[in-house]
């Protein structure tokens, strides 16, 4: 390690700034957010320095910098003017001096950096490239910034307010520690990120008179999307990576399985279609023994859990345990694979609703009225509908759709390899048998389709 991050108090302290450019002006700016008591030191400073000077209360000295006394009580100096000897003499001279000092683009005359800043004041990221690359630490800083939520100020501010109060209740560190890794990681950082603060608080009096509470579990049911791992939430990725075990299904693509903690246990609790490597009920009982063994549980389900996702069986029992629990939707597979295909489901030239319907064989039905689906204006999409698809088609033309009402079936929908084969409900029978589609593939109906061949965009088109 090159440089030592560490963190400045400079409120109220004397910092010199010599330049009054553009560079200059950026730097002042900084300076002045963490509260310097700023002299800036040039023969001309940009109309917005001095601004930012007279609003802040600092000095500019319009001259040039005079050497070694200019430095006197600084307790930082940075310089930032165009002339390469102006900031040598400076470097050298607040060596000599002791003042740790920063030369703008010129790291080796520097006692110190400035790191890209991820403001959420109170809390602060900085980010380094030891002075190669500032460009490439920004680029890492947006990528920060994406991922931590304004939000997150607010909660630095809410674990300040209530630190001295952890402190006395638990002057043992470790369980302190656990203490303040529980609340921000789990319900009551979720309540502050939310803007729940009262409740939040609530339940911080609570952890903090019970101890018992402190060892208590909690299952996050989190929607993993239709495949591709960019369409998780932000959200999702947070829990995942608090988790310190992970249930996961068989559509959940291994890349966000692998987000999780490294040193998270991941129990595989796929279905194949009437195979369950663990039947319903002893996953909701493993995610009710897990949480009351105290520990963060994921639930990760493909798609949205609410959607043809049994995610409300699995919280039932642990609600009616009083564990606590959150539910995080995921993009579901009708709507996910129908971007990824192309088949806007509601463009308003074709359909005023859609509907999700259930497709899967009952013995060798699929059991529905079929008679609510005869409406032309509404898109119907059939999750678990590959092998009963023959039915389907020939029940919708039964019930009274035309046999040419176009028909596509999305297979691996959003996941490398997609494939989108289209046809009509009095087709679509031959074209799957011919081109034999793997699941997961979802089946959709109605004139929607037909958009498909202008608008599809990701992988390959259908010739
Ligand atoms: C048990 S349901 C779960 C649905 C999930 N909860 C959701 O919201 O997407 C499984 C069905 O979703 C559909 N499905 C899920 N992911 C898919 C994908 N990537 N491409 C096409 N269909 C998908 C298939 O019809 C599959 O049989």
């Amino acid at each position: 390690m090159e440089y030592l991050p560490v963190c400045l108090r400079l409120r109220g302290a004397p910092v010199l700034l010599v330049g009054g450019g553009t560079v200059a002006t950026r730097k002042a700016r900084l300076l002045l957010r963490a509260g310097a008591r700023l002299t800036v030191v040039a023969p001309e400073a940009s109309a917005e320095l001095q601004e930012l000077l007279q609003d802040a209360g600092g000095e500019w000295r319009a001259d040039a910098y005079a050497g070694p006394a200019d430095l006197a009580d600084q307790s930082l100096v940075v310089a930032a003017t165009p002339d390469a000897a102006t900031n040598r003499a400076v470097s050298e001279h607040a060596h000599v001096a002791g003042i740790p000092v920063n030369v703008v683009d010129s790291p080796e005359l520097c006692s110190f950096i400035f790191p890209a800043v991820i403001d959420r004041d109170p809390l602060l990221i900085a980010v380094s490239s030891s002075g190669r690359s500032p460009v490439l630490a920004r680029l890492v800083r947006r990528k920060i910034e994406a991922l931590i939520p304004a939000a997150y100020g607010g909660l630095a501010e809410f674990a300040g307010r209530w630190r001295d109060r952890v402190r006395d209740a638990l002057p043992e560190e470790g369980a302190r520690r656990l203490f303040w890794e529980q609340a921000v990681e789990g319900s009551i950082g979720e309540l502050v990120l939310a803007g729940r603060e009262t409740d939040a608080a609530g339940r911080m009096e609570q952890r903090l008179a019970d101890s018992t509470d402190l060892h208590r579990g909690e299952v996050y049911l989190l929607g993993a999307g239709p495949g591709d791992p960019d369409l998780l939430t932000f959200k999702a990725v947070r829990l995942l990576q608090s988790a310190d075990v992970v249930l996961y299904d068989r559509l959940v693509a291994p890349a966000i399985v692998d987000m999780a903690r490294r040193d998270a246990e991941r129990i595989y609790v796929g279905k194949a279609r009437a195979a369950h490597a663990v039947p319903q009920q002893d996953i909701n009982q493993l995610l009710l023994s897990l949480a009351q063994a105290g520990k963060r549980v994921v639930r990760l389900k493909g798609g949205d859990p609410f959607i043809f996702g049994r995610g409300g069986e699995e919280i039932a029992l642990l609600a009616s345990h009083g564990i606590p629990f959150q539910v995080v939707p995921g993009i579901t597979a009708a709507s996910g694979a129908a971007c990824y295909a192309g088949i806007p489901l509601t463009h308003r030239d074709h359909a005023q609703s859609v509907r999700f319907v259930a497709g899967y064989l009952k013995g060798d039905r699929v059991e529905h009225d079929w008679s609510q689906f005869t409406s032309e204006t509404e898109t119907l999409v059939f999750y678990m509908g590959l092998v009963g698809l023959p039915v389907i088609c020939r029940e919708l033309q039964a019930a009274g759709r035309p046999a040419d009402t176009p028909v596509a079936l999305i297979e691996r929908g959003t996941m490398e390899g997609q494939r989108v084969l289209t046809g009509t409900l009095a087709t679509m029978d031959d074209i799957v048998a011919r081109e034999k589609p793997r699941a997961p593939t979802l089946i959709i109906v109605g004139s929607v389709v037909t958009l498909h061949k202008d608008l599809a965009w990701f992988g390959a088109r259908e010739d």
